[in-house]
C-alpha cells in the first residue's frame, strides 16, 4: 500500500477534497492511505499560533519552523526516509515525468505553507524536493498537494480500472489526447466521424494517431517538438503543412 503523509493547517480540506470518486475507492481498496497531520497540533502556545512576523520586516507572516518540525517527527518511524514534497511556486513545475519518478516511491510526506511562506532553516531541514503546480500563486499548498497526490496515485497499479485505462491518454505518448464520441451519432446537427462507426480497427487507430498529432500541432506545438515521432507521422504532418 502506498503511504501518503501531509502535514497541513488543514486536514479536513486534504481528506476531504481526496475522499471521492476514485481516489475514495483506491483508499477504500486499500491500494493507498492518506493521512493529514495537523501542523496546529504541534504549536507549543496557548493561543495556539503556528506563524510570527518575519525578520528583517516586511509584509505577511511566516510559519515557524518548530511546530511543523514536530508534526513531521509524529509520522516517525512509518515515514522515515520518504522524500518530503514542499508545493511552492518557487519548485520544478510538475509534469506527468515527475508525477510517474513520484509514483515509485512506497512513501511520501507533502508540505503545505501557508501565509507567506516557512521559515527557511525548516526547509533546509526537512525537504528533499520543491514542486510547482504552474507560474501562478495559491493562497496555500493544499490544492497543489491534491493536485499531485491525485496525479500520483492513479499511476499505481489497481487504482484505475480497466475502463479508466490509461493507454491513450493526454502525454502517455508525449503527445495530446484524440478527440472522442459516444451516442447519439448525431448531436446539435454534429455527427461522429465517419470512420468511428466504420468498425475498421486499423483505420480507428490510424485517424486517431493522426487526431492526436494534429491536435497536439495546433495546441501544443511545444510538445510535439518533443513527442516521439515515427516516419510516417512526419510525413503526415508535413502533408498538413506542419514542420517539425
Ligand atoms: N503554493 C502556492 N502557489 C503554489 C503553486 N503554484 N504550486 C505549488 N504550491 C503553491
Amino acid at each position: 500500500m502506498k503511504q501518503y503523509f501531509i502535514l497541513t493547517l488543514f486536514p479536513e480540506m486534504m481528506e476531504q477534497t481526496l475522499s471521492h470518486s476514485i481516489m475514495g475507492r483506491a483508499q477504500r481498496d486499500g491500494l493507498i492511505s492518506i493521512k493529514a497531520v495537523n501542523i496546529r497540533d504541534y504549536t507549543l502556545n496557548k493561543q495556539k499560533h503556528v506563524d510570527d512576523y518575519p525578520y528583517g520586516g516586511g509584509a505577511g507572516m511566516l510559519i515557524q519552523g518548530q511546530p511543523i518540525y514536530d508534526a513531521y517527527q509524529s509520522l516517525m518511524p512509518q515515514a522515515a526516509g520518504a522524500r518530503v514534497v514542499y508545493l511552492t511556486p518557487q519548485g520544478r513545475t510538475f509534469t506527468q515525468g515527475i508525477a510517474e519518478e513520484l509514483a515509485r516511491e512506497e512513501r511520501l510526506v507533502f508540505l503545505c505553507g501557508h501565509y507567506e511562506g516557512i521559515d527557511e532553516r525548516l526547509i533546509e531541514e526537512i525537504v528533499t524536493d520543491e514542486i510547482s503546480i504552474g507560474d501562478f500563486v495559491l493562497t496555500g499548498g493544499e490544492l497543489a498537494a491534491a493536485a499531485v497526490i491525485d496525479a500520483v496515485s492513479r499511476l499505481t497499479p489497481g487504482v484505475l480500472g480497466k475502463e479508466e485505462s490509461f493507454a491513450d491518454e493526454s502525454f502517455s505518448d508525449g503527445l495530446l489526447e484524440y478527440p472522442q464520441y459516444t451516442r447519439p451519432p448525431v448531436f446539435m446537427g454534429r455527427e461522429v466521424p465517419e470512420v468511428l462507426l466504420s468498425g475498421h480497427h486499423e483505420n480507428v487507430a490510424k485517424w486517431r494517431r493522426e487526431q492526436a498529432l494534429l491536435r497536439t500541432a495546433e495546441k501544443r506545438p511545444d510538445l510535439l517538438a518533443k513527442a516521439a515521432l515515427t516516419e510516417k507521422d512526419r510525413q503526415f504532418l508535413r502533408g498538413h503543412g506542419i514542420e517539425i
